[in-house]
């Protein structure tokens, strides 16, 4: 069954959308805040006959879920329809026979974030996306680290330095590139945000997401099915209860559970809609402190908890819409002590033997509360989410720096703060560019791998990896996709030339610089078998270390502006060892390529990028320019047999580029091929494909593609 989806509809403006994409956006006012409506009455019908033989897993309420299919197969591991289970244990404590625990630590990843991982990576699969942003607390970290390995997506995370480091850990084992923020979450989505806008990446949106807040309903749907067979509640009918309690950081899971429950409603599944516990920790409680005094709208606070997962300070509209909903049948919102989370904890254990993390643990700190104050009664149901455990990831399974560390000042959310937070900003995404390049070096001499480290640390800010085994070089290569690598060609088990040959085989790392650091004399035959595959070749004992530096830094786009002597200063001992060993470089012998290829693109990473994918080829002159009027004096120079080209230029637009080529016998027939991160109207689209010959958009690129086809359009010219 496909979903059922029938409009997108703003939650400001009214204004409807169509299902085929899910905008980011209000395409009438421009709110962020968007909700898809279904066809209620038609899934209400099915589902009242025909779930029993499902799968048992979220997706068995596909008709109310934005994504299925095919687009889920791919990505999916059975998330969803955990465990509904009475809490003997506690309700004897505590007095009370209604007690359910929705066991969410049994999910993939150990949290309810699973859910919104699989729903929200599934999609971006299904829309080509290859790399993304995203800011955490913990635990929707790992749910996204754990879709986007399977998707292949390259994921970025910004969290802050008060996340446990096992957590950590779990993120680099997946593959995601982790940065640490000192700061608060709300500055760590900040920087976030602002590194997706830069390198123009999809930044995901939380609360505000679509797939995301559609993802938590599975939980309420889960919930009504399952505690109508734990409490029959009659003929086709399934069975609200009358509490739902959650730990509460953003807010994100009781907006969808909400949601989920108003469907099931409107459907005519449940009666009544149950009443939400929203729990914070005392620490971080903007939303339980704005409840109690009865406001509209919550101020931001700076988090003094140690459970760090429930650290958003600053709430937004999401507590006015949960306070709505509270209202609404007289709910309520409440702030626990870290130190009666802690108690909670332990008793979890002990008396259901349920180990769970903190944050878990705030919402059943939360229950013993409300049942000790008598806001919930001795005959009402209550289903307290158990939303996560921590998965221990040991220390000795990871290379070190498998964290980036970005400091940042102490959190202040006056305007004053905001204002110096916005200054600071900007060079601390500066830094964080230098410190997410990445340079992998694979000796199997630990000595000269960590030499060459040295060297190029003292220098930059660089994050540069050692292996010291080949074969774990190529896995960690494959993973990281660095900016550059450093190699030696004897090693055991694999040979420098074979991983150089693995490297430039794989279009996911083939436009990745190679320096060669060698010891080995090279015969004619290496020789040739390093031409046009490595950037440079070095002879071990025979080189300059500032000569390597500096070509290096200058290969990965950057220049050296201190001196010499600071070099020998920074790595102390080092440089003495490499001088003695006398140096010199070897320029690497130019390949013959057959064409001149010139890129045009003012971002200079993705010229680069482009021009290396085409000089890995071996086949390609390639030159880049970052501007209209210099690509156009470039092409009058290099006479070039293709063009890559950017629509958006800082001078004049790609357009107008294009017509001025068109508009010149001398340059009218060279064939383009455009790269943009434009959103493309059909319109254009059809204007711009009478010029040019074919379009690739950056947001979805497929590498491989465009590399072949351009060696098809120059095979025959
Ligand atoms: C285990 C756990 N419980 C509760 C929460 C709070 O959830 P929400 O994002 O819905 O506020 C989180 C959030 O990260 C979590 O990881
Ligand atoms: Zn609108």
């Amino acid at each position: 069954m496909p979903s059922l989806m029938k409009a997108i509809v703003c939650l400001d403006c009214g204004a409807e959308m169509p299902t085929e994409a899910l905008p980011e956006k209000c395409t009438g006012c421009g709110s962020e805040w968007l909700e898809v409506r279904y066809d209620l009455e038609q899934t209400g019908r099915i589902w009242k006959t025909d779930l029993a033989g499902r799968t048992t897993s979220m997706w068995r309420y596909q008709e109310l879920l934005p994504v299925t299919g095919d687009d889920v197969d791919a990505t999916s591991m059975g998330e969803g329809w955990t465990p509904l289970v009475r809490a003997i244990g506690l309700g004897r404590e505590l007095e009370h026979d209604h007690i359910y625990i929705k066991d969410e630590r049994q999910s993939p990843t150990g949290s309810f974030k699973d859910r919104q991982g699989a729903l929200t990576i599934s999609y971006l699969n299904s829309q080509g996306v290859r790399e993304c942003v995203m800011a955490s607390t913990g635990n929707k970290a790992a749910a996204y680290a754990a879709f986007c390995a399977r998707a292949g997506i390259r994921l970025w995370i910004f969290l802050t330095s008060t996340v446990p480091s096992e957590k950590l850990r779990e993120l680099a084992l997946y593959g995601a590139e982790v940065v640490k923020i000192t700061g608060t979450y709300d500055q760590a989505k900040k920087v976030a945000q602002d590194f997706a806008a830069r390198r123009r990446l999809f930044y995901d949106a939380g609360a505000r997401s679509i797939p995301g807040r559609e993802a938590f309903k599975t939980i309420a749907f889960e919930i009504a099915e399952q505690l109508a067979r734990l409490e029959p509640a009659g003929e086709g009918k399934w069975r609200a209860p009358d509490w739902y309690i959650q730990a509460v950081s953003g807010g994100i899971g009781p907006l969808g559970v909400w949601k989920g429950f108003q469907e099931l409603k409107a459907m005519g599944l449940i009666d009544k809609l149950p009443r939400l516990a929203i729990v914070q920790a005392e620490g971080c409680s903007p939303m339980a402190t704005a409840w109690r005094f009865k406001l509209e709208t919550a101020d931001a606070v700076v988090p003094h908890t140690r459970i760090a997962v429930l650290a958003t300070g600053d709430p937004g509209r999401t507590y006015t819409m949960l306070r709505n909903a509270c209202l609404q049948t007289n709910g309520t919102m409440l702030a626990v002590s870290d130190g009666d989370a802690f108690r909670s904890m332990r008793r979890m254990a002990r008396v259901e033997g349920y180990s769970m993390e903190p944050a878990a643990a705030v919402a059943f700190g939360g229950l013993e509360r409300l049942i000790a104050d008598g806001v919930i009664g001795k005959d009402e149901t209550v289903v307290v989410n158990c939303s996560g455990h921590t998965f221990p990831a040991e220390k000795h399974i990871l290379e070190e720096q498998y964290v980036l560390d970005l400091q940042f000042g102490e959190g202040d959310v006056s305007s004053a703060g905001h204002k110096q937070l916005e200054e600071g900003l900007g060079a601390a995404l500066e830094r964080l560019d230098e410190q997410v390049t990445t340079v992998v070096v694979i000796d199997d001499n630990p000595q000269d791998s960590r030499l060459i480290r040295r060297l190029l640390q003292a220098h930059k800010n660089y994050r540069v990896f050692e292996v010291n085994n080949p074969l774990d070089g190529l896995d960690l290569v494959r993973q990281r996709k660095p900016d550059l690598v450093v190699m030696d060609l004897t090693m055991p088990d694999l040979d420098g030339f074979t991983m150089l040959e693995a490297f430039k085989t794989d279009a996911e790392v083939a436009h990745i610089p190679v320096v060669v650091v060698s010891a080995k004399t090279l015969t004619a035959s290496d020789r040739a078998r390093l031409e046009g595959r490595a950037e440079s070749l070095w002879q071990k004992g025979n080189f300059n270390t500032r000569e390597l530096v500096e070509h290096v830094v200058s290969t990965l786009g950057g220049d050296l502006t201190d001196s010499p002597e600071e070099l020998t200063e920074a790595t102390e001992g080092q440089v003495v060892a490499a001088s003695k060993q006398t140096i010199t470089t070897a320029t690497p012998k130019p390949s013959e390529p057959t064409h001149n290829i010139i890129v045009i693109d003012d971002d200079r990473r993705d010229a680069r990028l482009i021009r290396r994918l085409l000089e890995a080829t071996g086949r390609y002159h390639v030159h880049e320019a970052y501007t209209a009027e210099s690509g156009w004096q470039q092409v009058q120079e290099n006479k070039p047999d293709l063009l890559v080209l950017d629509l958006m230029l800082p001078d004049v637009s790609g357009e107008t580029l294009l017509e001025r080529l068109k508009n010149d016998d001398t340059t009218r027939d060279i064939p383009v091929v455009v790269l943009t991160a434009k959103d493309i109207r059909a319109s254009e689209r059809e204007q711009l494909l009478g010029k040019i010959i074919s379009l690739f958009e950056k947001a979805n690129l497929d590498r491989q593609a465009l590399i072949d086809y351009v060696n098809e359009t120059l095979s025959d010219a």
